[in-house]
């Protein structure tokens, strides 16, 4: 069943990883999608859903910048005549660091992405809402479990993704009225590229941030995977081997 059939949704980082799982997911339930990255890769995602059916478009621009965020919602109303979604996905990891270590150049640039961001893609494209598909809308902003919880090293991470969650309730309350919904949702530890990068940078952190569990050096993050995942993986990837109790 296509739940989306005749809906025009706008995905954020729809490239790689989650975003492109996520413009996957919104085609295959029958909507029109804008893919919008900066890498380039939201070319392939499109060429992939258009050779299964037509009603995808690649959108490149940079999250931060305001004139590429309106160029992609405009260029969903020119093309399909409206927009009912946003997914605003993109966000990036900014390396672990202590708070007396982290640059300004990294806490700016985890700001910007992550928080300013999805200000400019919810500042945009609800002002479309309002005037191509007056009376509903929904946007979807991609949070973080560490939008609720405060974690060592992870003051921009936090920082921003702590603005995306009360952003999310801020518009919410304001745009109820005019029925659009805005929600977010918070991934755990997600095995895409992100995390890959986040564990290089655990290799950067003092010695004493990783620890010695039985036989095994332990990672920070492997620790803190384990500390906030019960289960011991991270989602849509392998269980970490079992560690002995020193
Ligand atoms: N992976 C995790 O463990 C995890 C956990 C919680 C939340 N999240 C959140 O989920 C979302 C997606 O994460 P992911 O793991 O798929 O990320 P990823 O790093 O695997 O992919 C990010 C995508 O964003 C794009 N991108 C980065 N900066 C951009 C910019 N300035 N403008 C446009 N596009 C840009 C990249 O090109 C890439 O396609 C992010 O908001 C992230 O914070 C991820």
């Amino acid at each position: 069943m296509r739940r989306l059939a005749g809906k025009v949704a706008m995905v954020t980082s729809a490239g790689s990883a989650i975003g492109a799982a996520i413009a996957r997911r919104l085609h295959a339930e029958g909507a029109c999608v804008v893919a919008f990255d900066w890498s380039g890769a939201e070319d392939g995602i499109v060429a992939e859903l258009n050779e299964l059916r037509a009603g995808a478009v690649g959108v490149r621009g940079d999250i931060r910048k305001g004139d590429d965020v309106r160029r992609a919602v405009a260029t969903a109303v020119e093309r399909f005549g409206k927009l009912d979604v946003l997914v605003n996905n993109a966000g990036i990891a900014v390396p672990l660091r202590r708070v007396t270590e982290t640059s300004e150049d990294d806490f700016d640039r985890g700001m910007a992405i992550n928080a300013r961001g999805v200000f400019l893609g919810m500042k945009h494209s609800i002002q479309a809402m309002i005037e191509t598909s007056p009376g509903s809308g929904s946007v979807i902003n991609t949070a973080s479990t560490q939008s609720i919880d405060g974690m060592a090293n992870m003051v921009a991470c936090c920082g921003s993704k702590g603005a995306v969650a009360l952003m999310t309730k801020a518009v919410a309350v304001e745009v109820a009225p005019l029925g659009i919904r805005v929600n977010a949702v918070c991934p755990g530890p997600t095995g895409t590229d992100i995390k890959v990068n986040s564990s290089r940078t655990a290799v950067a952190l003092p010695d004493e941030a990783k620890t010695q569990t039985g036989s095994r050096a332990v990672t920070v993050d492997e620790a803190a995977i384990r500390s906030m995942v019960p289960i011991g993986r991270v989602c849509g990837g392998a269980p970490l081997p079992a560690v002995m109790s020193p």
